[in-house]
This record gives C-alpha cells, structure tokens and sequence, in this order.
C-alpha cells in the first residue's frame, strides 16, 4: 500500500481562509477586529522564527497583532504585570507565552496568569480541566490541528483505536482527551511503555509526539492505518553536500520513518508540511472563537473542537 499524504499546508490555508471570512464578518456586522498578543522572552532563534511567523499569518487574515518582546533576564513580576495589562485590554483577546521560557521564570505560575478565555494556547489550568471533563474550552493548537485533519480525512473517529505516542501537556496528553471526546479507544504511549512496537502496532490511528527523529518505523504500522506526525526534528543530511563554513547541510524529519511507514499506511502527514502549519491555522482559529465568546457571538462553525 501507499498512504495518501495528508497536506497540512494546504489545509491549514483552508482553514486561515474560514478564518479570514470570520474576521471580515465580525469587522463589518458588529465593528470587532480580533487581537491576539504574542509574548517573547528572551532570544531563542527557534522561537523568534515562530512569532515572526505568527505575527505575519495573524496580520494576514486581517486580525490585530501585539507583539511584546521582553529581554531574557526579564523579572517576573514585571511578564506577570504585562499579562495583567494584556488581561485587561478589551482589544486583546488571545494571549500566546512563548515557551520555553529562561529558566528563573516559573512556566507553570505565568501560564495560569493569563484569563483562561484569552489562553489561545489552551494551556492555563482551568482550560485542561475543562478539556478533560468534555466542557467547552480552549484547545490546544497542535492537537487540534492533528484532530481536524483526522476527522476530514475520516469523518466519524468512533470505536477507533488510537495509540498516541509521547505524554506532553502541549501535545500529548491533550491529543489523547481530543481523541477520547470523539470516541476513540486512546492509549498514551511514552518512554517506559512496555514493547512499543507490538502498543503500535494495534492502532488505526497513531500520532506521534516524542520529538526523537524517525523513531518509529514502518513495520511498526498496521496496514492502512492513518499515522500524524508531530515531530519536527532537525538533522544531518551530509548527502545534500556542506555550507560554506564546512558544516554538514541539514534537513527536516518527524518522529516517523516517513519512507517506510507511507509504504504500509493508510494515510500519513509529512515532515515539513502537515502538522507544522496547522498549529498556526489553529492558533488563529482559537483567536476568532476567544474574541466571539468575549463578545457573547456564535463561534465559528468548524474551527474548535
Ligand atoms: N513553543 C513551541 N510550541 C509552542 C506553542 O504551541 N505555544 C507556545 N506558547 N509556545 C510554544
């Protein structure tokens, strides 16, 4: 069998599109235009490229972005009292941390600072709870991405077996409540996990989230079953030659042998260009639906779980 890939960039602009008709709509029929404020702390290259990315996807579906950078040896009283600020603002109403963040900040303290209804990262603690008791919350960005290119491939996710491989609170863990709400048989895969391949080997659906290049392999996949992989790691290609200073050239791959496991799969997302552009589609999408919740409209159709 060859797996039908599934094309997350294609989907994700999609989805930026319904967002983009949201946001037109709430401008023209009721004056709002939805803001999201992005929050960086400190200098991590990987983490700038995001927001910069961020930033550019928000202002190009016609929404208000903030961008707030704060040196890395920032106090955290003075992150809490921009959080505060940024609570405050009835212009804002998506609120994004970018994590990591230095190490003399406590993560944990910051995240649960931000009002629960502008977390569009779905990580404050009240959000998790709502997630995991099926209430109406905040969803995470990644797993929400990964949900929504399962149900279109899909349509119903009932009675599926589903193995999610990697227990994160950003991916992991919230992927698998996600599955449960849609009425699969979920088991959460990780480190300690007694005989992996046979765990995997039982699942229609696996996604996984571990962030160890190409860890899982073909021959660990059911026959057509549908594999969404999260990872984005980055490693040497010396057969794509050297850089000028001499270093090995790179390249980008999952969590997943993509080769050998398109080869047995059903369906499966690339390393680039499936899951990475659905967190941002989804990031926007959880800024339309924070800002019409704010506002006492029905949220978009289609864009949260
Ligand atoms: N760093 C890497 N991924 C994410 C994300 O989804 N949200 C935030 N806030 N930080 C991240």
């Amino acid at each position: 069998m060859t797996a039908k890939i599934i094309d997350g960039k294609a989907f994700a602009a999609t989805v930026r599109g319904e967002v983009a008709e949201h946001v037109a709509r709430l401008k023209e029929e009721h004056g709002l235009t939805p803001g999201l404020a992005v929050v960086l702390v400190g200098e991590d290259p990987a983490s700038q490229v995001y927001v910069r990315s961020k930033g550019k996807m928000t202002a190009e579906v016609g929404m208000n972005s903030y961008e707030h950078r704060l040196d890395a040896d920032t106090a955290e009283a003075e992150l809490l009292a921009l959080i505060k600020r940024l609570n405050a603002d009835r212009d804002v109403h998506g609120i994004l941390v970018q994590l990591p963040l230095p190490k003399h900040l406590d993560e944990d303290l910051v995240i649960n600072a931000i009002d629960p209804e502008k977390d569009v990262d779905g990580f404050h603690i009240s959000n998790v709870g709502l997630l995991g008791t099926g209430q109406k919350s905040m969803v995470p960005c990644t797993p929400l991405g990964c949900l929504m290119m399962l149900r279109d491939h899909h349509g119903s996710l009932s009675g599926m077996d589903a193995v999610v491989i990697g227990r994160s609170n950003i991916v992991g863990k919230p992927m698998a409540q996600l599955l449960l709400g849609d009425s699969c048989t979920v088991t959460i895969a990780h480190s300690r996990t007694k005989d992996l391949p046979q765990v995997v080997r039982r699942a229609d659906i696996v996604v996984a989230a571990v962030g160890r290049p190409e860890m899982v392999p073909g021959d660990w996949i059911k026959p057509g079953a549908t594999v969404i992989d999260v990872g984005i790691n980055r490693i040497g290609a010396p057969e794509k030659g050297t850089n000028e200073d001499g270093s090995v050239k790179t390249r980008l791959v999952g969590d997943c042998h993509f080769e050998s496991c398109a080869a047995v799969a059903g369906a499966i997302t690339p390393v680039p260009g499936g899951v990475g552009p659905m967190t941002i589609a989804c990031l926007l999408a959880n800024t339309v639906t924070a800002c019409c919740r704010a506002n006492g409209l029905p949220e978009p159709e289609g864009l949260t779980a």
